[in-house]
């Protein structure tokens, strides 16, 4: 789908985005690019990088992967200089990177709730600590008027709770929590606006492969059927409008971009059929070209 937007409401802005290798993130890599802005996209699998910068490039728009765990502080300290090595500066970050499965919460381990929580709300926090120097008024490469934006990618999930998802929800309230608290701190005193998008089910993503699998909808019926999947240019351009001069009084607020789906009752499947099928989703998703280079399963 064509944008909404003026192709130039970015021109000359530096955007860094987490997990900007596929789905949702990968999409706001491109609208960002497509509207003027250069782009580095952060993220753990090269071979996922390198395609979605082939990608981006092929569309004109200035480009560059670089490899890099949220959850490491000299990894993100590497990905925000190699950025701004590039481009000269930095705009604008968006914390896309997340992790997540379906379990229920009696057969969740202690590192399996961490590790979501380390990649979402440490992950977010990290890079954004980082990034701090570069974003705030004044800082390198920008002008003494104006700040930046960090952009969180959160959830619905945790506003009405969700089911066999204890890890996700805690991980993303506290993401839409640093969202105020970032937004209050550094809005006030740097010029930096902090928001968020808490993204409903998005269709053609890793995130629904993993909520929503194929072996899920065969054994749930009706039962999870999303009535309402947006698409990932409804985020791009909520991030396109938030990142423009047109969201320039917005600062910490969460969008919710999912058609009012989070209204309705969470819905239930059968812990059995979590029990007998998530592990098997958990270790397709790793498979290329969503493979990730690590994994105890
Ligand atoms: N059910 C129960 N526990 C699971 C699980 C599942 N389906 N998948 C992973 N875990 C547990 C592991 O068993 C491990 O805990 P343990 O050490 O107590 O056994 C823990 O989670 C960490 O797993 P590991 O494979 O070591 O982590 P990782 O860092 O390699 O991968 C994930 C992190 C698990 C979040 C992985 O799904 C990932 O990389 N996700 C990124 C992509 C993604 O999820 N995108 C959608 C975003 S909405």
């Amino acid at each position: 789908m064509e944008s909404v937007f003026k192709a130039d409401i970015l021109k000359g802005k530096v955007a860094l985005v987490t997990g900007g290798g596929s789905g949702i993130c990968f999409e706001i890599a491109l609208q960002f690019g497509k509207h003027g802005a250069a782009v580095g996209i952060m993220g753990r699998r090269k071979h996922a990088l390198d395609a979605a910068v082939d990608v981006l490039r092929s569309q004109g728009i200035r480009a560059i992967g670089v490899e890099g765990d949220v959850r490491k502080q000299e990894d993100a300290a590497k990905v925000v200089e190699s950025t701004v090595k590039n481009f000269g500066k930095l705009d604008i970050l968006v914390n896309g990177a997340a992790g997540n499965f379906l379990v229920a919460a009696e057969d969740l381990s202690l590192n399996g709730f961490k590790t979501v929580l380390d990649i979402d709300t440490i992950g977010t926090y990290n890079m954004s600590h980082e990034a701090f120097k570069y974003l705030k008024k004044g800082g390198p490469g920008k002008g003494s008027t104006t700040g930046g934006l960090i952009l969180n990618i959160s959830a619905t999930l945790h506003y009405t709770t969700a089911w066999y998802q204890i890890h996700v929800c805690a991980a993303k309230a506290a993401i839409d929590s640093m969202t105020r608290s970032l937004a209050l701190e550094w809005g006030t005193d740097h010029d930096i606006r902090v928001n968020g998008i808490a993204p409903g089910p998005i269709k053609d993503t890793p995130g629904i492969q993993k909520l929503l699998p194929e072996e899920l909808k065969y054994r749930a019926g009706d039962n999870m059927i999303v009535e309402r999947a947006g698409e990932k240019w409804d985020i791009g351009m909520a991030a396109l409008y938030i990142a423009s001069d047109a969201g320039k009084f917005i600062n910490g607020t969460t969008l919710i971009v999912d058609g009012g789906y989070w209204i309705s009752r969470p819905r239930r499947v059968s812990k059995e059929v979590v029990r007998q099928i998530s592990r098997s989703v958990e270790k397709k998703s790793r498979e290329p070209p969503f493979g990730s280079p690590s994994s105890k399963l």
